[in-house]
């Protein structure tokens, strides 16, 4: 048995891709982190968004193991990151569900962190074509604004059954609610859920689940990981 097969406890799955990931990033997590966060928050002039809708923060492998499996993840789930960053959750997620993932996804806006998280994903692919015994997902990373009215957009989120966003920096609404977001994310077929992380949808078109708290390295003391399911309008 391969540490990311189901059998296997979610407590090996993720010290397995932890450790996985540790060694096809290459660099200190650290360093990796202040890059990308570098290289987000610089391209807020060039896309005419503000740098505070573009402060950067990763969500690690045990969140993202957390928080899928509370939702459920189920055979023949399409999985989507939104606002992929370095493409950490979507590498993450394509190891820790390889068996029940179909595809997973990240689409994020700053077209510098869009090619670092392909970069890293052509890594991963590499490191498994040379350790055949471990499965993973298919994973896709793409650059785009989720909130871009085009059919590109709206075919992704209609082909998503499950998404996770990281929202901390999205929303400075009061009780931090994404009313554009949950807009957005109605282009999602009835029964698909989303997952938003300290922030919440506004609840047209949405069932709340219930809320599950995760200690990212990035945000103390912790985050709250809400779960929604997309109902008719
Ligand atoms: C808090 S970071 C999360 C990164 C990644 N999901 C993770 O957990 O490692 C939020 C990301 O969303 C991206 N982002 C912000 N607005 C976006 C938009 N409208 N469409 C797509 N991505 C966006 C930012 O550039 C940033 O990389």
């Amino acid at each position: 048995m391969t540490p990311t097969a189901t059998e296997a406890s979610l407590e090996e799955r993720i010290a397995f891709v932890e450790a996985t990931l540790a060694s096809v990033l290459g660099e200190a997590r650290a360093e990796r982190h202040r890059t990308a966060q570098h290289v987000g928050e610089a391209a807020a002039a060039s896309l005419g968004m503000s740098a505070s809708q573009l402060v950067y923060g990763e969500l690690d492998v045990r969140s993202v193991a957390r928080v899928l499996e509370a939702a459920n993840v189920e055979v023949g789930d399409r999985f989507l990151d939104i606002g992929s960053g370095d493409g950490v959750p979507t590498l993450a997620a394509a190891q820790l569900f390889a068996r029940e993932l179909e595809i997973c996804r990240g689409i994020e806006v700053v077209p510098a962190l869009a090619a670092r998280a392909t970069e890293h994903a052509e890594r991963l692919r590499a490191w498994l074509r040379a350790n055949p015994s471990v499965a993973a997902a298919p994973i896709a990373l793409s650059e785009g604004d989720i909130y871009a009215d085009d059919d590109a957009i709206r075919a992704l989120l209609r082909e998503t059954s499950l998404a996770l966003c990281f929202a901390t920096t999205w929303s400075h609404a009061p009780r931090r609610v994404l009313p554009e977001l949950s807009v957005a994310l109605r282009a999602m077929e009835v029964g698909a859920r989303v997952v938003i992380v300290d922030a919440r949808l506004v609840e047209a078109g949405w069932r709340w689940e219930g809320d599950l708290r995760i200690t990212p390295p990035d945000t103390a003391p912790h985050s709250t990981a809400r779960l929604y399911t997309r109902v008719a309008d």
